[in-house]
């Protein structure tokens, strides 16, 4: 029998409330499996676990978008799998019998279903407590907002979601607009283009021109108004030197991936006060 710990809670009551009733779904496999010649029910709990594991799934993803996290597409590719499984395991035990029902098989079954859920929920679904628990309150409430509703904010991102995730994240916070980019070089012709960005955030891994060169142009720009632009990098690399090595280069501040959404609107918001406070 499986139990929803406090280590597995994710903090969002509906994910937790769905977490609940998935595990008492195959709890009830579990129980139904002790009893001889009970295919037919087991059949038909393991449908109900195909059912609610589908409806589940598409309830997370779509609390996922709504509360920008960053890794829905790959989490959405590992709920496809998990659907899948299940529907090839009720093929070949309940439909084609391909395989063999007897106490081996049926132990094998209980503990794959199991680490079905909680290996998933403890590997990827954890990942998302900081960005949707307690979300019952919509999640732009939480963010801090740019100390200037005029400000113009550039994303330098190759990977296209991530990119559209922050752009988001800038104009819920309050960007006049906002500006992006799919490399560096695309990154700094729109710099000293008009208008001229306040902000610009930029990924450190990219083709054919990285954050630290980004930055290190602006730097070397002869126009004051461009060399003083924050430029905060963030990065998805493991890389503890990540601040040092930006701070080096003339970055305003660093990230590491992956970082909430509030965490980082605190972050723009003091670094966009500061710059404001500077100017006058
Ligand atoms: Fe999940
Ligand atoms: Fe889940």
């Amino acid at each position: 029998m499986i139990e929803l710990t406090n280590e597995l809670r994710i903090g969002h009551p509906v994910i937790d409330a769905d977490h609940q009733r998935l595990i008492d779904i195959i709890n009830e496999f579990h129980e139904q499996s002790k009893t001889a010649n009970n295919e037919n029910n087991m059949h038909a709990t393991l449908k109900s676990l195909l059912a609610y594991g589908r409806e589940h799934f598409a309830r997370e993803e779509k609390i996922q978008r709504e509360c920008m996290y960053p890794y829905h597409s790959m989490h959405f590719h590992e709920h496809k799998a998990l659907l899948e499984q299940v529907q090839d395991i009720a093929r070949s035990y309940f439909i084609a019998k391909t395989r063999p029902i007897n106490e081996k098989s049926l132990a094998e079954l209980n503990e794959f279903l199991k680490t079905w859920l909680i290996g998933h929920v403890r590997k990827f679904d954890t990942n998302m407590r900081e960005w949707v628990a307690s979300s019952d309150t919509p999640s732009e409430t939480k963010l801090f907002s740019l100390p200037s509703q005029d400000m113009v904010a550039l994303v330098i991102d190759d990977d296209v979601t991530a990119r559209s995730l922050l752009a988001k994240l800038l104009s819920v916070m309050g960007a006049s607009k906002v500006l992006e980019a799919s490399d560096g070089i695309e990154g700094l012709r729109l710099i000293f283009a008009d208008p001229v960005p306040d902000l610009v955030i930029s990924d450190l891994n990219m083709e054919p021109m990285d954050g630290f060169s980004v930055v290190g142009a602006i730097r070397a720009s002869n126009k004051p108004y461009i060399a003083r632009i924050p430029v905060i990098i963030f990065s998805a690399a493991d890389d503890h030197d990540l601040t040092q090595k930006a701070m080096s280069v003339g970055a305003t501040a660093a990230l590491q991936k992956p970082f909430n959404p509030r965490d980082l609107s605190k972050l723009l918001h003091y670094v966009m006060k500061n710059q404001i406070g500077a100017a006058s």
